[in-house]
Parts: C-alpha cells; structure tokens; sequence
C-alpha cells in the first residue's frame, strides 16, 4: 500500500496525519500516513530511505522545509520561488521532487471563506517575514495585489524580502505597524503573536477598515484577537486551519491519485 507522512521536529503537534488520514477513509483508499520526528542531522539519510521502504513521498515542516528544497533533485517554480518546500514527492527511481502548496493553500483559504476579496483593490498589509511571510508575499504578488506593506519585529528580514521580492513590497517599520492598516484591503499575520504559548498580540487595530479582508495564520486559537477585533470593525475575518486544509489538498492528490475535498465536516474533525 502506499505510505506517506510528515517530518519535522518536533511533529506530536502536527494535524496532517489525522487530514490524510480521513481523506483516506473517506475516499476509501490504500494507504497510510505516519507522522516521522526527525532530526535536522539525519533528514537526508531518512529522505533517500524512504523511497526503498514504499513511500511515496512526504511532507516537510518545521525545520526542514528550507533544507528539504536544497536536497531536491527537481523543484517547481512555486517552491523556487517561495525558497522552501512542504511537500515532496519520490520518482520510480527515488529522486526528490520538492514543491510548496503553501502559498495556494493561503490563496484558496482566503478565496473559500471571503468569495468576494478583490486582492487587487487595494494594497496588502503583511506581519512578520519569517517562513511563512515567504509564501504569503509571493502568492499576494501572484495574484496581482498592488504592493505589500510590510512589517516586521526584526526589521533587517523585512528589507531582505524587499530586496527579493522587488519594489512592489514597501517595508514599514514596526512601531508604525497599525498606521499601515489604514491603507490596507487585504490584512495577513504571518507571526505567532496570538498563538497559544506564544506573545500576545498587541499591535493597535483601530486602523482596520471595514470591509478589508482579515487573515491570521495563527489557528490555536481558532478566533484570535485580531479576527476578533476584526470581525467587530466590518472586516471579513479568516482563520489560519483552512489553509492548513488547503495546503494538504495538493499533496494529498499527489501521494494517493485522487482530489480531495476542504468542507465543514473536515474541519469539525481536524480542528
Ligand atoms: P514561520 O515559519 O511560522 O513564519 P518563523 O520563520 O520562525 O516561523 O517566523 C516567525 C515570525 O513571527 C517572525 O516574523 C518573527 O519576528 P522576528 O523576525 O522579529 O523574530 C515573528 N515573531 C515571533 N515572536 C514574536 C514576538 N514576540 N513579537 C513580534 N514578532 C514575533
């Protein structure tokens, strides 16, 4: 039957076994998908082994998915461009392909649960540029918003994104981070301020405006603060597991052949 899984380190708190899992049950397929804590020493040992041991490909996460791309023997565009890969896929003769459905998977998030965003109405305002900034930003220029504000605790990481990305990504200095709101069609925290364990989120959201679309990575909590604060000022507020969803369908299709679904039920079970 054909195996599939994630690595990272550490992986307990990772979903995806339990989203493939159902999507095999509920399509009835072969197969199985086995969560994998690996450590950054051994991951291209396990990544040549796995091929011989009848998998068909993996997941990459935390903090493998910048030196998952660079053991790749074929990268797709998205990937390239993203710089990190989350999903890989093993050929007949155990080479590495390595794509991002990150990006996507944040794309078809928003467009599921805000059907009328209109990303290029009007400038995006981005926390953060760490990983997931990466992606973010690359699947906001893809689908055509007029420039990017961006902001982020570590200002030198927002300027190398600037200098990657190009001059269509301004960089706004971190104490200015609510004044860039203001402006703001499409809002995205890419941070981990709100998460459960992690900082608060403190940055002032009185400069939101309504109608503006809403979205926090942060999915523990399901409602943060900022989709709260947002849905109490007209936003359209989007949570971060339905692009942990998204992202999955993908590499699901990939690994077992069959295209799955994102709907309530999904997201009942995995939440
Ligand atoms: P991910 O892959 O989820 O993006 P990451 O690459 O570690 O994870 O990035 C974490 C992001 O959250 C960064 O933008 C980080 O800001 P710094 O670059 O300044 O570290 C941001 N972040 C984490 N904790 C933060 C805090 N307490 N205050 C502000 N930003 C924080």
């Amino acid at each position: 039957i054909p195996l599939a899984g994630v690595l990272g380190h550490p992986i307990a708190h990772s979903k995806s076994p339990r989203l493939h899992k159902y999507w095999l049950r509920r399509h009835g397929l072969p197969g199985d998908y086995v969560p994998m804590d690996v450590h950054e020493q051994n991951l291209e040992t396990v990544l040549r082994a796995l091929p011989k041991a009848g998998f068909v490909g993996v997941n990459v996460t935390i903090p493998h998915k910048v030196a998952a791309l660079e053991l790749a023997d074929q990268v797709s565009d998205r990937a390239t461009l993203i710089g990190a890969a989350n999903t890989l896929s093993f050929g007949a003769d155990g080479r590495i392909h390595a794509d991002n459905t990150d990006g996507y998977g944040f794309l078809e998030n928003i467009r599921h649960a805000a059907p009328s965003w209109s990303p290029a109405a009007g400038p995006a305002a981005v926390l953060g540029a760490g990983g997931a900034a990466r992606a973010v930003i690359a699947s906001l220029l893809d689908a055509q918003v007029p420039r990017i504000l961006l902001t982020n605790r570590t200002r030198p990481k927002a300027e190398a994104l600037r200098a990657e990305f190009g001059a269509r990504v301004q960089v706004v200095d971190w104490v200015q981070a609510g004044n860039m709101l203001e402006e703001a069609t499409t809002v995205v925290n890419t941070t981990s301020l709100g998460m459960v364990g992690a900082g608060e989120f403190r940055i002032p959201l009185d400069g939101l405006q309504p109608g503006a679309v809403v979205s926090d990575l942060v999915y523990t909590p399901l409602r943060t603060r900022l989709l709260e604060t947002a849905e109490a000022a007209g936003c359209i507020a989007v949570d971060g597991l339905g692009m942990l969803l998204h992202q999955a369908v993908p590499a699901f299709e990939r690994f077992f052949g069959v295209r799955p679904e994102v709907d309530d039920e999904l997201r009942r079970v995995i939440q």
